[in-house]
């Protein structure tokens, strides 16, 4: 894999042709979520977002144990009620940036997801774990609620009565019973690794029109919360996105001479 490591401290930046991989790397602190890495993470996906080479993102941690272990305790441990106050709105800003990356972003889950570390995840818009992975959504047991988009993309992924089994009971899902629930969508093979998993998932997506899947994830996203009507007019708005496209004419001579498109997001 060519690497191209921007100053970041807490994750690290790999292209690895058009996929860019971001691996969150504090495995000391099983990937822990401290202020340094959210800002890492709002960097890193900002300018992921701008970089035309890119067509996909994984984004996974280091080490066998951990994606992330959510927020870091160790460091909460010191915080006034007014710096976990501004905690948030960091944490509103770093995986609001993950999930309006117009590139699709999976998220390779190798061991635990909890709390903070489940809700990075659930900002991005697949996600693969390993057949060893767990995630739960455990805040209630620790007297606060999740406060990084659980409450909200939770429900808007399995549906209310799902997320409130998960947030209230505080439940911990192994990988099997997550897919079963919706909560991923896919467990790697036996002895894979969820990062290999990962980018077999991703490369047909790096290879995709992305224009096209852009303009899918601008009206699935934008419309989980209009009504019909205002769907089918934010779903039009996103069509004439790909109606204009070189790509959508690409798709269409490819068929007619028998061969893959080669699409280029023009
Ligand atoms: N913040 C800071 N440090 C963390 C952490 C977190 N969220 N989770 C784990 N760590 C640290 C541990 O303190 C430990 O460091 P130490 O050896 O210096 O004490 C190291 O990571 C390894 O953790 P350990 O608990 O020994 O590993 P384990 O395999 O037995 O358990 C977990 C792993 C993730 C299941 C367990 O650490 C845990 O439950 N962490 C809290 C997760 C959580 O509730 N997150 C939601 C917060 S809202």
């Amino acid at each position: 894999m060519a690497g191209a490591t921007a100053p970041y401290t807490t994750l690290s930046l790999e292209h690895d042709g058009p996929v860019a991989v971001v691996t969150l790397q504090r495995p000391e602190r099983m990937n822990a979520l401290s202020k340094v890495l959210l800002h890492e993470i709002g960097a890193v996906f900002t300018a992921l977002a701008a970089d035309s080479t890119v067509r996909a993102v994984v984004l996974t941690g280091s080490g066998e144990k951990a994606f992330c272990a959510g927020a870091d305790l160790k460091e909460r441990q010191g915080m006034s009620e007014d710096d976990v106050r501004g905690l948030l709105g960091l944490y509103r800003e770093s995986f609001g940036a993950v999930d309006r990356c117009p590139k699709p972003v999976v998220a390779a889950i190798q061991g635990v997801a909890l709390g903070g570390g489940f809700e990075l995840a659930l900002a991005c818009d697949l996600r693969v774990a390993s057949e060893g992975a767990v995630v739960g959504l455990p805040e209630t047991s620790l007297a606060i609620i999740p406060g990084a988009g659980g409450t909200q993309r939770l429900p808007r992924l399995v549906g209310v009565g799902r997320a409130k089994e998960m947030i209230l009971l505080a439940r911990r899902y192994p990988a099997r019973e997550a897919l079963a629930l919706g909560l991923v969508t896919e467990v790697a093979a036996a002895g894979e690794s969820a990062l290999a998993a990962a980018k077999r998932l991703v490369a047909p997506l790096a290879a995709g029109a992305p224009i096209a899947l852009a303009a899918a994830m601008e009206a699935l996203d934008g419309g989980a919360d209009l009504d019909l009507a205002e769907g089918l007019l934010l779903e039009s708005r996103c069509y004439e996105k790909t109606l204009v496209s070189g790509d959508r004419r690409e798709a269409l001579a490819a068929f007619s001479e028998g061969r893959k498109p080669v699409y280029r997001g023009e």
